[in-house]
């Protein structure tokens, strides 16, 4: 379950901390997943399990697997158990997937004590005074006294519709009419003050309004419940925007203004949009992209990534186009790092200079804004851009120090196979600027910083056919350089070619390499590139290093991001071309041969035989294919 810890947002982590700890257990265990599942997916029973199309992507044959007491999907990856299963499939939270699942197992869940059910009971009263609250300022954006707020709201370009769908409002003018208009409903003062509505006053005469001469915007949990209120000033004016203080309903760095509507257009298929202010929110809603939050004014907190995580795996960040929003963007990233997994990343849309989301969408219509959707980058390729602005790049000292830096990011992220990934791809991105000197001119940095147009031309590696010299001594010198380059980024090949690759021919250069990568693997037990890199770095051979990747494209065999059997295929195939190694390998196996049969007892000779018997036929078959 620990895994799962990050589905649910802080919050429901103190209810669940409330719940007493068998109490998960038995709702597990009277849960039949199988019937649950069975609901939604259609399931065939194979053995103990079922299995069935997976709910979470689109698939044709079953690879989602059910068992006793969790699910498995092997085409996504996506597993869980019956909570897991009801928070993924419906969206729920996880107090919310409790609850129905108690329910229907016929199971009360536990209050944890008075206390707790107390501050539910205040909860609930200031959502009721909220509520009521309301609706009285949405009556007052209509009369006679709204008129001027009204004619800002359509002046800004929001339909009625619109308006009535997040319920906006105007405060009045203060002077406690919001105390007088809640009066009739039994509502009285101090509840107004402790659901943030009305503040004691500093001079001491009694309480006064929090919101007066101001569009109020409802701020609205995943439920759709009002916890507090943002009053926007009509035209210019600080401040532009206040929010209603922390109360047992309302905490700001929890909330998500527009989390209510966007969790069921995600749960349509939109995709969950992070932008900066409630107006971008309201903007999109109307051009059709439902699926929009904001945090309140602050940055974006852990508490807010988790609740959107839960949500969607792959939110795309859209701030504004100016310093404070990249900022915010880098900052989102650092926040993100930690939390990363092959099922939660980030994607970026870098809008034009000077647009917010709001006037984008504007200016250039729903269409214009899909388009710029459809090409958010993924954060994988913008990272390194990220992290690479304002470096500097032409001196040793800078490049080290921005290496470093790339390095200590990768290292950030928990997800061990993704931080090394990350590590391959950030290194592939920094050698592969030496290659173009003018580093400056990188795909991306083309298209203006780093979210730009064309997301994945600079992270990916060079995929092309192997070109090598036609002259045979220079082809293996060529080859010799393949190579090698496979091996600096999948050093985990070593233990299967070392006896082949000692016996190619290589330049003095490359020579130091083969030396190196041989002391490295003798004296480490995990034979990892950022590992191979660091030894190499210790050893003074990084720029060697550097050759080797970056004289000339290599094969798509030899990138970081190819698979371990498409580099050890393409290890094999390059060394089976290579005529006078592959003899010499022949040679060495029937020599090794004989001093086995000399002295059939000793374990040693008895392994490198086999292995040299597995390089050969390896040489041999791929020498075959490449004759074929
Ligand atoms: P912006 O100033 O970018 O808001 O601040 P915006 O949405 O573009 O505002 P409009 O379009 O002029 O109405 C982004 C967010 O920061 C918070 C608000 O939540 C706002 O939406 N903010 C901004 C405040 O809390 N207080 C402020 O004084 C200003
Ligand atoms: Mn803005």
């Amino acid at each position: 379950m620990l895994r799962y810890a990050r589905n649910d947002d802080f919050g429901k982590a103190s209810s669940l901390m409330a719940l007493p700890p068998n109490f998960l257990d038995e709702l597990r265990a009277r849960t039949p997943l199988q019937a649950l599942i069975g609901r939604s997916v259609r399931l065939t029973r194979s053995g103990r399990e079922s299995k069935g199309c997976c709910p979470f992507h689109g698939e044709k044959t079953p690879s989602f697997y059910v068992y006793d007491d969790h699910f498995h999907c092997f085409g996504c990856g996506e597993h869980g158990d019956a909570i897991t299963f009801v928070m993924k499939s419906q969206g729920a939270g996880f107090m919310e997937a409790v609850e129905s699942l108690a329910a229907e197992a016929g199971l009360e869940v536990p209050k944890a004590s008075p206390a707790e059910a107390e501050r539910e009971a205040r909860r609930a009263s200031i959502h009721e005074v909220l509520q009521a609250a309301a609706k009285t300022y949405q009556d007052w954006l209509f009369a006679p006294g709204g008129a001027g707020a009204l004619s800002y709201l359509r002046e800004r370009g929001l339909s009625e519709a619109t308006i009535k769908k997040f319920g906006l409002g105007w405060s009045g003018e203060g002077r406690g009419a919001l105390a007088a208009a809640v009066a009739r409903q039994n509502i009285q003062t101090d509840q107004l003050i402790e659901a943030g509505l009305m503040k004691q006053s500093e001079a001491g005469r009694g309480p006064v309004d929090m919101f007066f001469s101001r569009v109020m915007f409802p701020i609205q949990d995943r439920r759709g419940a009002i916890t507090s209120f943002s009053g926007r000033i009509l035209g210019d004016g600080q401040p532009k925007y206040v929010n209603g203080p922390e109360t047992p309903a309302f905490s700001k760095r929890r909330s998500l203004f527009g989390v209510h509507f966007a969790r069921e257009a995600v749960r349509k298929g939109e995709a969950l949009i992070i932008v900066e202010g409630q107006m971008d929110v309201i903007a999109l809603s109307q051009a059709g992209f439902g699926g929009a939050v904001a945090p309140l004014g602050t940055a974006l907190t852990e508490e807010q990534l988790a609740e959107i995580w839960n949500l969607s795996p792959e939110p795309v960040i859209c701030f504004d186009a100016d310093k404070a929003g990249r900022k915010a963007a880098m900052r989102a990233v650092d926040l993100a790092l930690a939390g990363l997994a092959p099922d939660r990343s980030l994607r970026f849309l870098r809008l034009p200079d000077g647009q917010d989301p709001d006037s984008l969408v504007r200016a250039q219509g729903p269409a214009g804004f899909q388009a710029q959707l459809g090409d958010a980058a993924p954060l994988s390729s913008v990272l390194f851009d990220m992290l690479a602005e304002g470096a500097i790049r032409e001196t040793p000292e800078g490049r080290a120090a921005l290496r470093k830096k790339l390095m200590e990011i990768a290292d950030r992220i928990t997800d061990k196979s993704l931080a090394g990934e990350y590590r391959a791809m950030l290194l592939d991105r920094f050698f592969a600027e030496r290659r173009s000197p003018s580093g400056k001119g990188g795909a991306s940095q083309r298209n203006g910083g780093f979210a730009g147009r064309a997301p994945n031309a600079a992270a990916k590696p060079a995929m092309r056919p192997v070109r090598v010299p036609i002259d045979p001594a220079s082809a293996d010198i060529e080859r010799g350089r393949i190579l090698t380059a496979i091996l600096i980024n999948h050093p985990t090949l070593l233990p299967d070619v070392e006896e082949a690759f000692a016996l190619i021919d290589l330049p003095p250069a490359y020579e130091r390499l083969r030396n190196a990568f041989a002391k490295f693997h003798d004296s480490n037990v995990t034979l990892d590139s950022p590992g191979l890199l660091n030894h190499l770095d210790e050893s003074g051979l990084m720029a060697v290093a550097g050759q080797v990747l970056a004289m000339s494209p290599l094969p798509a065999c030899a990138a970081p991001a190819a698979t371990l059997a498409e580099a050890a295929n393409g290890w094999w195939e390059m060394f089976g071309l290579m005529r006078a190694s592959r003899n010499r390998l022949r040679e060495q196996r029937d020599e090794q041969q004989r001093s086995y049969l000399e002295n059939p007892a000793d374990p040693v000779a008895v392994e490198k035989l086999i292995k040299l018997n597995a390089a050969l036929s390896r040489a041999e078959r791929a020498e075959r294919d490449a004759d074929g």
